[in-house]
């Protein structure tokens, strides 16, 4: 039988990026199509059979009735943030194929059908949208919008997808799949230093974090960078440093607010040419819903004021926002008591990081299994997993698909 650690060396290849270190596995992109191409022969190979959504969404099913409704679910994603590690993702589709080996090694008979799934564009890097698949599964985007979602070279979502060998007319909320999730349990890499601190290897997440992503356009005169005087600039970058740090003070005297520009595009974006126009990406984070939108009215409301005085202006778009999930209450007791077995006093974790299993709450109860990461670090190269913690996390996955089986 296969380590979760084998399973994973298999796509060690696939999507580095040379430039940034790590993976850029954008969605729908070559590495990523190659790595929903490895995950159907993993599954077909282990009797599963593998379908795909209107929604792009794979699904691998080991079925025990003749119904797939009120199944049990588990998986992750394949996509990656640019430059992001190898276990954001892949980690739970590596250990949902070897928990499917263990059960069968164990030789479990499921009472109801199993399925393991791959989202799209958990990350939004490609898109802008995080958790794009499982949003319009649950009925939660406006498929029109998403079919004019461009990435950065202007690439529709609806070619990207038709291109992958989807009909972009089919996307939207899906019945068929809504009826099938019994329970959606996803196994993730942890993304911070909770399971280092609590010198555990295994955890089940309690809370994911309410966060949105908006874009600040701030445009401003694009002009010559030597014939033109300091004083006779609207310089729209020199609004846009200040907007950062704006950001950054907003939430630093809220506590346990997140605020983060990592994206940030003049345009055209030339070395000796002021810039007509910057966009920038703001990711908001806090517990209460109520605290991430009155802060992002607080960063808003303070570029308008640096605009003004830069001689700028300033639009806000929202592009995607969710709201603090409090994962199902039975579930979590349930994963408490399956490994109670293996790993008595398994400690639940919140998390700070978005997750399908966060959007698929509103159509089933979800649960999440968090792996130790001992670096702490993550959306980075230096995110990492040892062979042992990964082996003891899709035991404990199989424990609990074991049991909710
Ligand atoms: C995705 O991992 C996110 O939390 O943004
Ligand atoms: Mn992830
Ligand atoms: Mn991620
Ligand atoms: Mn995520």
């Amino acid at each position: 039988m296969q380590t979760v650690s084998s399973v994973l060396d298999s796509i060690s290849d696939v999507g580095r990026d040379a430039t940034r270190g790590g993976y850029s596995r954008g969605v729908f992109t070559s590495p990523e199509l190659s790595l929903r191409e490895w995950f159907s022969t993993e599954a077909t190979a282990r009797g599963l059979s593998v379908e795909t959504d209107r929604n792009g969404i794979l699904w691998a099913w080991w079925d025990a009735t003749d119904s797939r409704d009120g199944a049990l679910v588990t998986g992750s994603h394949l996509d990656s943030v640019p430059g992001g590690g190898a276990f954001d993702g892949p980690l739970g589709v590596a250990s949902a194929l070897v928990a499917v080996d263990l059960l069968r090694e164990r030789g479990v008979r499921p009472n109801r059908s199993l399925a393991v799934t791959v989202f799209p564009e958990e990350e939004g890097s490609r898109f802008g949208v995080s958790c794009l698949g499982s949003r319009l599964l649950t009925g939660t985007l406006d498929p029109d919008r998403v079919r004019a979602l461009t990435d950065a070279d202007g690439t529709t979502f609806a070619d990207a997808a038709r291109a992958a060998g989807l009909d972009p007319t089919h996307l939207g909320r899906d019945e068929q799949a809504i009826r099938r999730i019994g329970d959606f349990v996803e196994l993730h890499v942890e993304q911070g230093r909770g399971l280092i601190d609590l010198d555990a290897a295994v955890a089940i997440g309690s809370t994911m974090l309410g966060h949105g992503r908006w874009r600040l356009s701030i445009t401003g005169q694009g002009n010559h960078a030597g014939t033109t005087l300091m004083a006779d600039r609207a310089d729209p970058m020199i609004a846009a440093a200040q907007v950062v740090l704006a950001a950054r003070k907003i939430a630093a005297e809220q506590d346990g607010a997140r605020a983060t520009v990592g994206r940030l595009q003049p345009v055209p974006g030339g070395t000796n040419v002021i810039a007509s126009r910057v966009d920038l990406w703001l990711d908001v984070r806090h517990e209460e819903d109520a605290v991430t939108a009155s802060l992002i009215e607080r960063i808003h409301g303070q570029a308008q004021k640096i605009c003004a005085f830069e001689g700028c202006r300033a639009t806000l778009t929202e592009e995607s926002r969710s709201g603090t999930v409090h994962f199902d209450g039975a579930l979590q007791r349930t994963l408490g008591l399956a490994l109670g077995r293996s790993f008595p006093g398994t400690p639940t974790l919140p998390t700070g990081a978005g997750h399908d299993a966060g959007i698929l709450g509103t159509v089933a109860p979800t649960a999440m299994l968090f792996v130790r990461n001992p670096t702490g670090i993550s959306h980075s190269p230096e995110e990492f997993v040892e062979r042992d913690d990964a082996d003891a996390g899709a035991t404990a996955l199989a424990d609990v698909l074991e049991d909710l089986l």
